[in-house]
């Protein structure tokens, strides 16, 4: 009669419960940790460029993930629309991840290259310009704004800290960091000039280029 004790007494039952759970965890969580799949980037992926760094952050800024997923799920219905599924060695450099968690609009993992970026540029000031029926709100202040570059360089470094570990590795075996010590002298340079848009833009045409 343990079973029944352990049925009408609540406590216990809780406690127990519990512990079977974290059971289930563990042996879901733990393997994650050290497979090589979670935590390498897959062959292809590139670090984005200074101008897609400050694109990236626009994006955020704006709360376009508020709208926008950046993850396909394995299921048909999403990869005939949306092209191979997300793997997370596509993610390994993002911090924060922007997988989003709700769709008002499409996913846009794999967007980079499905339209022009003269669609982009149309779209983002005006979205009914392009899709009618849309009702995506348009951000034409991102045309006017200037980039000013001062935080580009900064933003690298801390890209380089935060990846650390899960960098591509050259033929003798060494680990290649995101960004050269020329990439981050570069970076104020090759933002200069470009506005907000320009980011956005470069930003989204980079999505999905490691995985086609
Ligand atoms: C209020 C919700 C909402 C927000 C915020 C939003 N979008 Fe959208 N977005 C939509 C909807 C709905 C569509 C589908 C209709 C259309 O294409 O305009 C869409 C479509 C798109 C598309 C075309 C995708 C495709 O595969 O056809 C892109 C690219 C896009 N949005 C980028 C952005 C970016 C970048 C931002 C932030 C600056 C943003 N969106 C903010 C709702 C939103």
């Amino acid at each position: 009669m343990k079973h029944e004790k352990v049925e009408k007494n609540i406590g216990l039952m809780a406690i127990l419960i519990v512990i079977a759970i974290s059971f289930g965890g563990l042996a879901e969580i733990t393997p994650l940790i050290f497979q090589k799949e979670t935590t390498q980037p897959i062959e292809g992926l590139r670090p984005y460029s200074a101008l897609e760094l400050e694109g990236r952050d626009i994006y955020i800024r704006e709360g376009c993930s508020v709208c926008h997923s950046q993850m396909i799920r394995p299921f048909r219905s999403e990869t005939e629309r949306y092209g191979h599924y997300s793997v997370a060695g596509e993610h390994v450099w993002e911090h924060p991840f922007l997988w989003g968690s709700k769709r008002t609009g499409p996913d846009l993992a794999r967007v980079g290259q499905r339209y022009s970026d003269d669609w982009h540029r149309a779209h983002l000031i005006d979205p009914r310009s392009v899709v009618p029926e849309s009702n995506m709100p348009g951000f034409p202040w991102l045309e006017k704004n200037q980039l000013d570059g001062q935080l580009t360089a900064k933003k690298m470094e801390v890209f380089n800290m935060l990846t650390k570990g899960s960098w591509h590795l050259d033929e003798q075996g060494n680990e290649i960091p995101l960004y050269s010590a020329q990439d981050i002298a570069a970076a104020s340079d090759a933002v200069k000039g470009k506005t907000e848009m320009d980011a956005l833009i470069a930003y989204l045409q980079s999505l999905g280029h490691a995985l086609k």
